[in-house]
């Protein structure tokens, strides 16, 4: 088990063939028999062509000429007709199913399970997300690029614990996929889609946003940490506080409230209340910066805020020419905000 959650930490993994919640298990199985069909199709028609190929190769002169010419076969018209037919329809109902399995109504959660519920709205290039409610308990903090959920235990539907997303985009298209939790969906301007997942396994779940979103669109990393319920309520409880107010750090945090930082960022608690970009009240509590690429530690902080366009070039963060004595002072509040 342990060994497991290590690994889990450790090692990238995207695969779509090892799945951990039901919506992805379809979509694994899904792919298995649709794989397995075109196969033997591949199979049997390749075989075919080079058996004919080889079966009709070029002979020695006497043998050339024209071959017995045969016109029509209702039998083999109609198998070949009626095989495909009868293989898109039951590729179409196993399809029909699956859709309507990954697409539950998020209005109606299993009987007693305590729903978690977030709505992602995706940005040029990072991720929000408003904690609307957990258990039927209105939630409302927000967070930015590191989702965390709690893991279901499927045993007692008490402790059964889905989790509902609904999609939006501030700007363009984009698209959420966690591939061991669940297929692809969309985040739409002016539009709202929504997706589920649950799994039973804690751990760090990794993906990206895919679909082309802009220069950055391949470092929209998605970080999905599964919590145990008890770490994942700590972790609630630790996310509705304002940010702690460290009077060590009074100079770092003026400094911050009169440069333009407020007028884009966060920190509940505080005149910065910018909804424009990443809500900073608990960053510290995050492992990375700027979507996922870098680990979120005191120098790469300093790093981003002295230039995000040589972190991330094109972000849509500017270098604001600060000095460095007002870099120190900043970087100095920012890390204070666990
Ligand atoms: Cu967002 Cu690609």
């Amino acid at each position: 088990m342990l060994c497991s959650c290590l690994f889990a930490q450790t090692t990238p993994n995207l695969s779509i063939f090892d799945p951990v919640s039901p919506p992805a298990e379809s979509i694994r199985d899904l792919g298995v028999l649709l794989l397995v069909i075109t196969g033997v199709i591949f199979v049997i028609v390749e075989g075919i062509l080079l058996y004919s190929v080889y079966r009709f190769r070029c002979g020695p002169p006497s043998t050339v000429g024209e071959p017995p010419q045969v016109y029509g076969s209702n039998p083999i018209e109609i198998a070949w007709t009626a095989a495909p037919a009868l293989i898109v329809f039951v590729m179409t109902l196993v399809i029909t199913r699956t859709l309507w399995e990954v697409n539950v109504d998020p209005q109606s959660p299993p009987k007693d399970s305590k729903p978690l519920r977030v709505t992602v709205i995706g940005h040029q290039w990072w991720w929000e997300y408003v904690y609307e409610s957990h258990g039927g308990q209105e939630r409302g903090f927000i967070t930015a690029n590191e989702l965390h959920v709690p893991a279901s235990d499927f045993s007692k539907p008490s402790k059964r614990r889905p989790v509902y997303l609904k999609l939006l985009s501030a700007d363009v298209c984009h698209s959420f996929w966690v591939p061991r939790l669940a297929g692809k969906t969309d985040l739409i301007p002016g539009r709202t889609n929504d997706m589920w997942f649950e799994t039973g396994q804690t751990g760090l779940f990794l993906g990206q946003c895919a679909e082309f979103c802009g220069t950055q669109h391949a470092k929209m990393l998605l970080r999905v940490n599964v919590d145990s319920p008890d770490d994942f309520d700590h972790w609630l409880e630790e996310q509705k506080k304002p940010a702690v107010d460290d009077p060590a750090v009074s100079e770092g945090k003026k400094t911050f409230l009169s440069k333009s930082c407020i007028n884009c960022h966060r920190v509940r608690g505080t005149s910065a209340n910018g909804s424009y970009a990443p809500d900073l009240t608990h960053l510290m509590s995050r492992q990375t910066l700027a979507s996922g690429i870098v680990s979120n530690t005191r120098d790469n902080l300093r790093r981003w805020i002295a230039d995000p366009q040589k972190v991330k070039p094109g972000c849509l963060m500017p270098a604001f020419g600060l000095s460095n004595r007002e870099l120190d002072l900043i970087v100095d509040y920012l890390v204070t905000l666990h």
